[in-house]
């Protein structure tokens, strides 16, 4: 099947996997299915295609995964994903009530689509925040201690355009939106990240904690969370002090000297131990000062874990992405398939290897015949636990 995605997915991809070490690439899937939901709005058969072909998988490999995760979604979703917790804390304190009363006013069920492509509305399991039920979320920000009421209210706002403010998190983006964030993006809307602190049950812990004297020394819990931009400028200004710090290179009056027996003079690479390195010559092509790092975060930590990745193949098992800016071509599907099937040979029966047919039967004979050659003959049930 031929892919739709566009270079900037395709581009993403290559950050995505260029994040893990080189011979673990597949590792880069569970970013990759929420980057192809980011583009169409749910995990596609094209979206399994194309993680299968950047990864060196195949599509079941892919399929398995897809269909394991209740966040990758197998068909086209609303805007907004409306969550309501119905799990033991909330439903007690009457979530499986707000959960009702959004599927008799919206008209829809677990996992549907109201039909103007607003709102996708399902029940969930814990939502990791019992201390604030009943609780629902729109695309994965918190609406604390909701009720019918209020949670109608939410999803009316939401249908005539607005944004209503979540308890706690981030204003509210798009489903698509935060699908590039759970990708592993950042939030680049100015001031977002720190839009909503944590709220006061969250904070008692660690309140008594402190009351208790046993927080971490120093810890402020009201220290503000940077943006972006800031993170980016505090790391530019801890670089540049760090360059300062460092002592200027040695400037080598002479080219290096060969010794008599024509050998080359000693480099930091081959010098003995308590020898120092040599300076750096005069006219020496080698750059005695590195050329300032204007690379992104992602670039950089990508460029130290994989530094010889620029000459790799993008997307087999095992093998390395370049970091130019060539995007990807995804390789044709019966290729890619080709190459997941060689790298994850399953055996005769269609088990993974290691899983083929027989081989119960088999270890169970070769058991047998030990523990009887022990002279202690079969074990029975009685010694072994095993239930008749
Ligand atoms: S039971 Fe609802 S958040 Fe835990």
């Amino acid at each position: 099947m031929t892919t739709t995605f566009t270079d900037e997915t395709r581009e993403r991809a290559r950050e995505i996997i260029a994040r893990y070490p080189a011979d673990r690439s597949r590792s880069a899937l569970l970013p990759l299915l929420h980057l192809v939901q980011a583009e169409e709005g749910y995990v596609s058969p094209a979206g399994v295609t194309f993680c299968a072909e950047v990864l060196g998988l195949n599509k079941a490999q892919v399929g398995a995964v897809a269909t394991f995760y209740t966040m990758y979604k197998r068909k086209p979703t609303g805007d907004f994903l409306v969550s309501v917790c119905t799990n033991t804390m909330c439903n007690v304190l009457g979530g499986q009530e707000v959960y009702d009363t959004l599927v008799e006013h919206l008209g829809v069920g677990h996992d549907e689509t109201t039909a103007d492509g607003t709102i996708t509305l399902e029940h969930a399991e814990c939502l990791a925040a019992c201390d604030y039920g009943p609780v629902m979320t729109v695309n994965y920000d918190f609406f604390d201690r909701v009720d019918p009421s209020t949670a109608v209210g939410v999803v009316d706002e939401l249908r005539g355009g607005g944004r209503p403010m979540p308890t706690r998190g981030a204003r509210l983006c798009t489903l698509k939106e935060m699908a590039v964030q759970l990708a592993g993006f950042a939030d680049e809307r100015d001031g977002a990240v720190a839009d909503g602190g944590p709220g006061e049950p969250t904070l008692r812990g660690l309140r008594l904690a402190q009351e208790h004297n046993v927080s971490v020394p120093g810890f402020d819990p009201n220290t503000p969370i940077r943006s972006k931009a800031e993170a980016d400028k505090a790391a530019a200004e801890a670089k540049a002090k760090a360059e300062a710090a460092k002592p200027a290179p040695v400037e080598a009056s002479a080219a290096p000297v060969k010794g008599g027996d024509g050998a080359s003079a000693p480099t930091p690479g081959n010098a003995g131990a308590g020898e120092p390195a040599p300076a750096a010559a005069s006219g020496s092509t080698a750059p005695d000062v590195k050329a300032p790092d204007d690379k992104s975060p992602q670039v950089r930590t990508a460029e130290t874990r994989q530094p010889d990745a620029g000459t790799a193949v993008p997307d087999a098992p095992g093998t390395k992405v370049p970091t130019d800016s060539t995007a990807p071509e995804p390789r044709d599907a019966r290729s890619a398939e080709a190459a997941g099937v060689a790298a994850n040979e399953p055996a005769g029966d269609g088990k993974p290897a290691g899983d083929e047919a027989g081989a119960q039967e088999r270890n169970l004979t070769e058991a047998k015949a030990g523990t009887d050659a022990d002279g202690a003959g079969p074990a029975d049930a009685s010694e072994t636990g095993a239930q008749k």
